[in-house]
């Protein structure tokens, strides 16, 4: 069952975080639909701008609600996923969405404004909500030094300030996070004390925690041993941090690079130990049985296992 994001993220603020997985495929999207009904957790399906082109806008939402068709107690929201404007509008117009990511971080606070307010308007209108995103999620490295490393994050009052005037229903905040497998390095991980800050300012308010993906080094090392060239430095958020993390105001987690890393991982080892094979079908059950597993792992850590039926019986109160 599709269902807004709101109500989503109303039964989850301070409890859970809602997983909100990229998919660009049928085999992911199986995966993910069944990780999520045997964890018995509410979740959210992200379709990034990437996806729509790679698989196609009809492909992508026809595979989703197929999934759904196979999954009919699964509850779950529809999300772009870093959308420009223009990308928002087609999404909101389509009927198919929960919520709309409108991502006009790289714009000067007033412009950002400007624009998000704009999608907002034409999202409300629609009962769609809207995602927002303020201040810079890049990659912390050790050589910027301390004061240039808190300009980057999100700043609490500027955060006040952006969700009163935007009419965002959510936000997307820089608390040392960056997306893709290279994060961190040393000892570094998320800025607990921003986010704490944030929450002060903006209490009871969904904020959003991209490139939350863990890049688990067994992960690294298996696709490495594979044949793979990743940096074996390669780090990311760890899921033992997640329930802090919602305890602060975090309702909605972001990955997409793990799951990646499961596909490459998968194929890799499944074409080196069985070089004569050449029917993809079977490296794609692996996969899919993987990514089950992978989902159902992240679902535990974000608290959102089991809470499936409390989520249905309050959307079809
Ligand atoms: O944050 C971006 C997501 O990982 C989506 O990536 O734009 O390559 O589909 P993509
Ligand atoms: P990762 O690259 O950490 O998976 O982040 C994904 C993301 O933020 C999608 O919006
Ligand atoms: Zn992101």
């Amino acid at each position: 069952m599709i269902v807004t994001t709101a109500q989503l993220f109303e039964q989850a603020y301070g409890n859970y975080a809602v997983g909100a997985y990229n998919i660009n495929n049928m085999e992911q999207a199986i995966g993910l639909f069944e990780g999520n009904a045997r964890a018995e957790a509410p979740f959210i399906v992200q379709i990034s701008k990437g996806s729509r082109k790679y698989a196609g806008v009809t492909m992508i939402e026809a595979i989703i609600r197929a999934a759904e068709g196979m999954y009919p107690d699964n509850i779950f929201a529809v999300h772009l996923d870093h959308g420009d404007e223009k990308t928002c509008y087609d999404c909101i117009e389509s009927g198919f969405y929960s919520s709309v990511m409108i991502d006009a971080s790289h714009e000067e606070i007033d412009a950002n404004v400007a624009i998000t307010r704009r999608v907002v308007e034409s999202a409300h209108d629609r009962g769609i909500s809207v995602e927002a995103e303020l201040g810079m999620l890049g990659g912390v490295e050790e050589d910027i030094d301390v004061d240039e490393k808190h300009a980057m994050l999100t700043d609490p009052d500027e955060a006040d300030q952006f969700v009163r005037e935007s009419g965002c229903d959510s936000l997307a905040v820089a608390i040392g996070t960056s997306h893709g497998a290279y994060k961190f390095s040393g000892g570094q991980g998320l800025h607990f004390d921003r986010i704490e800050a944030i929450q002060k300012r903006l209490p009871g308010f969904p904020l959003v925690m991209h490139g939350s993906s863990s890049v688990p080094q067994t992960e690294v090392k298996r696709i490495n041993a594979a044949g793979g060239g990743l940096d074996p430095s390669a780090r990311g958020v760890d899921v033992n941090e997640f329930a802090q993390a919602v305890q602060l105001g975090v309702t909605k987690v972001n990955i997409d690079t793990d799951g990646r890393l499961v596909w490459t991982r998968v194929h890799r080892e499944f074409f080196r130990d069985q070089p004569e094979v050449f029917d993809f079908r079977k490296p794609g059950v692996i996969l899919v049985e993987e990514y089950a597993q992978f989902i159902a792992f992240k679902s535990a850590k974000l608290l959102s296992a089991g809470q499936l039926e409390n989520v249905r019986v309050a959307v079809t109160a």
